[in-house]
């Protein structure tokens, strides 16, 4: 038998299938992209998500001739934050607004006002961020009341496919906790959030944890993807949650870091932990009973994409980082701060700018290649340390995503971060994770941390050198500049 993992990401959908063994027999996607009707807005028309599950699922069981039958469950994940609005035939009412849309500055003004500011990290865990869910929907009253005044129902992307799945309206808790409308510790919507912001409870969908069945296939579904009707369909859980679940950070000690177009560095809690700030997400973990802490970066890898782009077009990337190599850690006095998309952690600001500071004459493309990699290795280290002041202490940090490949990259960050950073022998990515989540829920293995015991496999393990002095003292030149360079750009753009 094989269980399947389903990631509705911001530019596809991802199939993974899974043996008894832990092992990936097969996957597919279905891309997709999204609109930016206007300057901060990121939209996605909700049909396409389906359109793309079917297409996965029917080319991945195509693809390994493995039938529907064979299919033990199936587990959700996707991008989290999205907001769906449906009506009472649970139709959208407009595009989905995605999680790195930044509309909603004065909804997350309005948010705090309401609530009171530490109320609202005290109850939910986090500050009003522009990308997190609440503010949308308070947008969307704000500025389209007739979409308002029809919206039924409120879910997330990933929930949106769980209803074409299962015809069940249903969440499961780390995304739940992620519309910022939870209650952190209690694991569930906060009926006292929802009355202040004058929310129909109504509106929201049972919640449950990341092994739990949230439904059925139904014989609709099973029509046009290939599954049998029955087959159990399991909460899963947001990506970030379901990619920690995928490396095995699902206890304390265990750093999970990813390195895509955003950096995240996340942390599994046995209690919900918050850090006073708000700087931190503090979210349920798809794992039951369990929390965490993430720190997210806007641009990571991005950053040495849009520099190979914006300076470098015709240089493969792995050329490009091979250059720095030779050059000495610390950039010979070159900083580069990532803020190229604005920031979340542990600057919540949308409209945070990058930068390349201290250029001398003496600097190459290799050195702001180096500067790069090192910028965004002391931006992760920010979300780091903020983890290490609320108090959870990080021995390992497990990397993915794809600058992860560098070795050089790798060594980076083990010297920034002052930890083992190890990479992993197994799958990667949020699908593998909702895969794991569902082979719990079939009862596979007894526990999240049983199955990741027995099916995550550590590969290489790099080990903090001689130049983490250094970067300790570039570190702290680093944290001084976002404060210093605040300018504003006004008519220039
Ligand atoms: C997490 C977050 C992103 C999206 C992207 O807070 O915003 O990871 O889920 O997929």
């Amino acid at each position: 038998m094989y269980v399947l993992g389903i990631d509705t990401s911001t530019t596809a959908t991802k199939a993974v299938l899974v043996d008894e063994a832990g092992a990936v027999v097969g996957e597919a996607s279905a891309e997709y992209g999204y609109e930016t009707p206007h300057p901060l807005w990121a939209e996605q028309d909700a049909g396409l998500w389906w359109t793309a599950t079917i297409d996965a699922i029917t080319a991945v069981l195509t693809h390994t001739g493995i039938s529907g039958s064979q299919i033990a469950a199936v587990g959700l994940t996707g991008q989290m934050h999205g907001l769906v609005l449906l009506d009472d035939s649970d139709a959208p009412l407009r595009p989905a607004i995605l999680w790195n849309d930044q509309r909603t500055a004065a909804e997350c003004d309005e948010m705090r006002e309401t609530i009171g500011r530490q109320r609202l990290i005290a109850t939910t865990g986090n500050d009003a961020l522009a990308g997190f869910t609440a503010p949308k929907i308070l947008w969307v009253r704000n500025n389209e009341p007739q979409v308002f005044e029809r919206a039924h129902r409120v879910l997330l992307p990933k929930d949106f496919v769980r209803l074409r799945l299962t015809g069940e309206h249903a969440m499961d808790r780390a995304g739940g906790a992620g519309t910022v409308l939870f209650d952190l510790a209690a694991r569930d919507w906060s009926s006292e959030i929802l009355a202040d912001l004058h929310l129909d409870p109504a509106w929201f969908p049972p919640t449950f944890e990341g092994p739990e069945v949230t439904g059925t296939i139904t014989a609709e579904a099973a029509s046009v993807t290939g599954l049998t009707e029955g087959t159990p369909v399991m909460a899963g859980g947001g990506d970030q949650a379901a990619n920690a679940v995928g490396v095995g950070a699902v206890r304390e000690g265990v750093a999970a870091l990813s390195l895509g177009t955003s950096g995240v560095v996340f942390v599994s809690t046995d209690a919900p932990q918050i850090e006073p700030g708000g700087r931190l997400h503090a979210f349920c973990h798809a794992v039951p009973d369990k929390w965490h802490l993430m720190g997210v970066m806007l641009s990571a890898a991005g950053s040495l994409r849009w520099f190979n782009d914006a300076l470098a077009p015709d240089v493969p990337v792995d050329e490009l980082v091979a250059s720095a190599q030779d050059i000495p850690a610390g950039s010979e006095g070159l900083l580069f701060l990532p803020y190229l998309s604005g920031e979340r952690t542990p600057h919540p600001d949308p409209l945070a700018r990058g930068a390349f500071v201290g250029l001398t004459v003496r600097h190459t493309r290799a050195h702001m290649v180096r500067a790069v990699l090192e910028g965004v290795a002391f931006g992760l280290r920010d979300s780091l340390d903020l983890i290490r002041h609320a108090g959870v202490a990080v021995d390992q940090v497990r990397a993915s995503g794809g600058g992860t490949r560098s070795s050089l990259w790798r060594q980076i960050l083990a010297d920034v971060l002052d930890a083992e950073v190890v990479t992993l022998g197994t799958a990667e990515g949020a699908a593998y994770g909702a895969a794991v989540l569902s082979a719990v829920g079939v009862g596979w293995h007894e526990s999240v941390g049983a199955a990741t015991e027995s099916w995550v496999q550590l590969k290489e393990r790099t080990d903090p050198g001689p130049d983490r002095g250094r970067y300790a003292e570039g570190h702290q030149i680093y944290r001084d500049l976002y404060p210093a360079l605040q300018p504003t750009f006004g008519s220039l753009g």
